[in-house]
């Protein structure tokens, strides 16, 4: 067996958790990772018949039996993660019975997964309905797509709409735009079913005054999705207070979609 430690999928954790910590958005113990994993990579590190606890997951998750998912610890730090993965990170698989999760490594300590993960587990099985390939779900606080929401209508259409008038590869990058939600409590099954619902139509879901969720098919494109906003709203906070001189008008948005033939949210542009 191989040492968990140097698995691809641990690295991949303890890279982009570093990386997130250090462009400031995942201040404490803020921001939360799962990463659904092929449980023929998982075997050549771990038995998969050794369950080490098991953990309630609050809501009933069947339609994920079976999958296994390496996920980052409530209340830990993504700047620890690196340097400490077995205490601050676990790998989980949804039992049969869908409502409680089997911990086959981490969490060593005595620790559990994230609080979010309803939203996490329930965006996933939209997703996987859509998309038979995606497998991470990422949800961070970015600085200025926070400081957006304090001043920006939280509408779908409408926050889509500025944020790909800030950038010419905004329309590029997510076609399909942005799901917003309003201010709601976290860590529960309601803003869990309120973002899964958002990503039926959406990669990105952003909850307003708290943060921002990505889903992809791998760590870059989920992380990609979100810094590429994060960008888009460093630009809208910029450029906030003075005259708007120039802007990427409606058909110019849509003459970049064209030219990348994507299938963008029409009724997002006032043509
Ligand atoms: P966890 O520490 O439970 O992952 O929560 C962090 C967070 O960002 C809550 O939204
Ligand atoms: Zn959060």
């Amino acid at each position: 067996m191989k040492n968990i430690l140097n698995a691809p999928f641990v690295e991949e954790m303890k890279k982009i958790t570093a990386n997130m910590y250090r462009l400031g958005w995942d201040e404490r113990n803020g921001g939360n990772i799962s990463y659904m994993l092929e449980e023929s990579d998982v075997a050549e590190y771990l038995d998969l018949t050794n369950v080490i606890r098991t953990i309630p997951i609050g809501f009933d998750a069947a339609e994920l039996s079976g999958k296994i998912f390496i996920v980052t610890g409530t209340g830990r730090y993504f700047k620890n993660i690196e340097f400490d993965p077995a205490n601050n990170l676990g790998i989980i698989r949804i039992a049969k019975d869908g409502t409680t999760a089997e911990l086959l490594w981490g969490y060593e300590d005595g620790g559990r997964f994230t609080s979010e993960l309803p939203a996490h587990l329930m965006s996933h099985i939209t997703r996987l309905r859509k998309d038979p390939e995606h497998r991470v779900v990422m949800h961070t606080h970015p600085t200025n797509t926070l400081a957006m929401t304090h001043i920006h209508e939280l509408d779908d259409k409408k926050f889509t709409h500025t944020i790909w008038e800030m950038c010419t590869e905004c329309i590029v990058v997510f076609p399909d735009g942005i799901g917003v939600l309003p201010w709601m409590v976290c860590g529960n099954n309601e803003i869990g079913v309120a973002t899964a619902k958002k990503m039926e139509d959406y990669h990105i879901v952003v909850w307003g005054l708290h943060g921002i969720y990505g889903a992809g098919k791998n760590m870059d494109e989920a992380f990609g999705l979100i810094e590429t906003v994060e960008k888009a709203a460093e630009l809208y906070m910029l450029i906030a207070g003075h005259p708007h001189v120039n802007t990427i008008r409606d058909f110019e948005l849509k003459a970049v979609a064209d030219a990348f033939g994507l299938d963008y949210r029409k009724d997002f542009l006032d043509l």
